[in-house]
């Protein structure tokens, strides 16, 4: 880790405003739509080839390694280097799904939150951009990632006082001078093995027997017309396909399936079985998911995996699953649900100086978990996995299940404010941090998907411990 790293704190006022754009978008109209199309436009006056297909020459067998919500720059970015170094040692390249920079993608914390955490990842790596790697128009990651594109030419001024000027005036712009140290940083990962152009911020990668498509849904997790146009075409044909997203279509329980402007949904192009998708991979949320959805016949497997690197996101919140004929049984998770309860439990008992009160141990934890949401779950409760009225009444206080029961009455009406303001301030600075990264072994017969483990701890630094492994058929 450098020596000095910069707490970055979800709750001071500077980075809540540094990062108000996506408000902005939804406030006065969304732009980015229009933005990405502009840098597309320029990448294909650059030579860019059309169809933003990206063929790489990869054996019929290759691996490689995908890794959501990475670039916060601190102990839980850095403490997944070691393990993610280790277990795709031999890849062929990364994919990076979402949030490559927070907390506004600019191109200065490149260095401290990109090229240095992979300087020895030995291959090279892409990306797809999250909602803060849009939070300054996108420039930072178009620079790196693109082929070094320069700036935008500002566009010509809206009309006073309409909803676009509005938007204008207060619109969060890139400092004057960042990026001065970009050079600087980019000689960390120089080596010609590790260099990647894209072709875009979206873009699909021919590799082997499978076609990986990358999609960016922007600020407020849509797709415009354009890019719409795009996805559909590319995703036809026979060639097995993997999405790639920063918002996942199946998450916490619920289905989103990504609206595509003019009509449509992601999703609809997932589903269709002339396309041949076997999975969708998205970041946003940081922990691991996965729901094996039966479509038609076939199971398409819907991946959560912003688990890379931020501040990690609760798992207990998530209700007994029962989505897309999804229930417990089939659903996995990382960290299993009692073990985030007990992670919050210590966090809000050391915040609110009430340790006695709130600290759950995982037993406790596991234990009112199951009984709460009326599931087994994934590790037996230990043997002093007594529930009682406080574990109750902590478990419910945290947000157990996400929506309230009946028999609550003290509960904090939190899920929304949870979500959005306690968990993103919920890094710490000591392990266990809960992170994961995905690697995906691919044969002409089938994809082998693991979700491996980074906790902070040294045991499993050198030996990364395996979550959750599924084999995903092609043929
Ligand atoms: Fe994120």
């Amino acid at each position: 880790m450098p020596g000095h790293v910069e707490k970055l704190s979800w709750l001071n006022p500077r980075t809540l405003w540094a990062a108000r754009n996506g408000v902005l978008a939804s406030w006065f109209g969304d732009p980015t739509g229009r933005t990405r199309s502009r840098w597309v436009a320029r990448r294909a006056e650059a030579g860019a080839p059309a169809d933003k297909v990206i063929r790489r020459e990869v054996p019929d067998r290759f691996s490689f390694m995908v890794i959501g919500d990475t670039g916060e720059g601190d102990d839980s970015q850095y403490s997944v280097v070691p393990g993610f170094l280790k277990a795709g040692q031999d890849t062929d390249f990364a994919v990076i799904a979402s949030d490559v920079i927070y907390p506004v993608g600019s191109a200065d914390d490149y260095g401290t939150k990109f090229f240095r955490p992979y300087q020895d990842y030995p291959a090279p790596i892409y990306a797809i951009p999250g909602n803060h790697d849009w939070y300054e128009d996108l420039g930072a990651f178009m620079r790196v990632f693109c082929a070094d594109t320069p700036p935008l030419d500002p566009e010509p001024a809206p009309r006073p006082l309409t909803r676009a000027w509005w938007r204008a005036r207060l619109w969060h712009r890139p400092h004057p001078t960042d990026g001065q140290h970009l050079a600087e940083a980019w000689k960390l990962r120089s080596a010609p093995g590790q260099q990647a152009v894209q072709p875009g911020p979206y873009w699909a990668i021919d590799a082997g027997p499978v076609r990986i498509v990358g999609i960016d849904t922007g600020l407020l997790g849509t797709i415009d017309a354009e890019q719409g146009a795009w996805l559909r075409e590319v995703s036809r044909g026979p060639k097995p396909k993997i999405l790639i997203t920063g918002s996942p279509l199946y998450v916490d329980g619920e289905h989103h399936p990504c609206a595509i402007e003019g009509g449509g949904t992601v999703d609809d192009i997932v589903r269709d079985p002339e396309h041949h998708y076997v999975a969708a991979i998205g970041g946003d949320i940081h922990n691991y998911q996965r729901y094996p959805v039966d479509v038609d016949g076939r199971t398409v497997q819907y991946v959560v995996a912003g688990g890379g690197g931020a501040f990690m996101h609760a798992t207990h919140t998530i209700p007994r699953v029962s989505v897309g004929h999804v229930t417990e049984r089939d659903f996995r998770c990382y960290p299993l649900r009692g073990d985030s309860l007990a992670f919050y439990s210590r966090l809000y008992g050391h915040r609110l100086r009430l340790r006695r009160f709130f600290t759950l141990t995982e037993s406790e934890a596991t234990a009112v978990v199951a009984e709460q949401l009326g599931i087994e779950t994934g590790r037996a409760p230990g043997p002093d996995a007594r529930v009682t009225r406080r574990t109750r009444l902590v478990a419910s206080l945290l947000g157990t299940g996400g929506r309230p029961d009946r028999t609550s009455r003290f509960r904090l009406p939190v899920r929304k404010l949870y979500t959005q303001l306690f968990s993103p301030g919920s890094a710490t600075y000591s392990p266990p941090f809960f992170k994961c990264f995905l690697r995906l072994d691919v044969t002409p017969q089938a994809v082998r998907l693991r979700c491996f483990a980074a906790t902070g701890n040294r045991a499993q630094e050198l030996d990364p411990p395996v979550e959750d492994e599924v084999t995903i058929p092609l043929k």
